[in-house]
């Protein structure tokens, strides 16, 4: 896989923090660390690469803006020469295959024309691999401050940017995400995941 070190990783996520600070690089650290637990159990995924590709998931945060993160992320993991991590920032969001299932309308995308067309074409075209959906459902299993349930993560997305017509096929694929991955490690994802009730009740000992 055409894919960064985990130190290469962790220095791009930093520059990402500190050109934009946030809440995120909390989240992208628990999404990491999931999608290696997650991948140790797994029995074709590369643990360090599951982890390299949760820490930079999110990278194209590293400047403003909402949906654009996935072409910056894209962009500059393709321009560093690294496809395969590249594509997880365009895919990550979307178990539907389709732009159009984004938690934004599409007038308050904050993309071009032309990078509309190239999104919808790629996620259109690209078949899923197991990288994609490891960290899709990882994406969906953390929240800045740890480790959460999907009906959390998803809830506290919907509070946030409200739903839409695309909601319940969304959480369904969520769930499926889910389903698939229990089934291939053998025992539920949430038992590899520490700290996952404390955090999802709000519960802090
Ligand atoms: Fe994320």
């Amino acid at each position: 896989m055409q894919i960064p070190t985990p130190q290469e990783a962790e220095q791009l996520l930093q520059e990402a923090e500190r050109s934009n600070p946030g809440h995120w690089p909390h989240h992208v650290r628990y999404v990491a660390q999931a999608a290696r637990r997650i991948a140790e159990h797994h029995p074709t995924l590369d643990p360090e690469a599951g982890y390299v590709l949760g820490l930079l998931h999110d990278v194209g945060r590293r400047k403003p803006g909402r949906i654009r993160h996935i072409v910056d992320g894209y962009n500059l993991l393709t321009e560093l020469g690294y496809p395969d991590a590249a594509r997880i920032c365009l895919t990550h969001g979307y178990p539907l295959k389709t732009l159009d299932s984004d938690v934004d309308p599409p007038h308050k995308w904050d993309l071009t024309d032309e990078e509309v067309q190239f999104v919808r074409g790629f996620l259109e075209h690209t078949h899923y691999n197991e990288y994609d959906r490891l960290i899709q459902l990882c994406d969906s299993l953390a929240l800045p401050s740890g480790f959460c349930t999907l009906e959390k993560r998803q809830l506290d997305i919907a509070l946030r940017y409200g739903v839409n017509e695309w909601s319940v096929r969304r959480w369904q694929a969520y769930f499926a995400l889910l389903d698939r991955f229990n089934q291939a490690i053998g025992r539920p994802v949430y038992s590899l995941l520490d700290g996952i009730v404390e955090n999802t009740l709000g519960f802090k000992p």
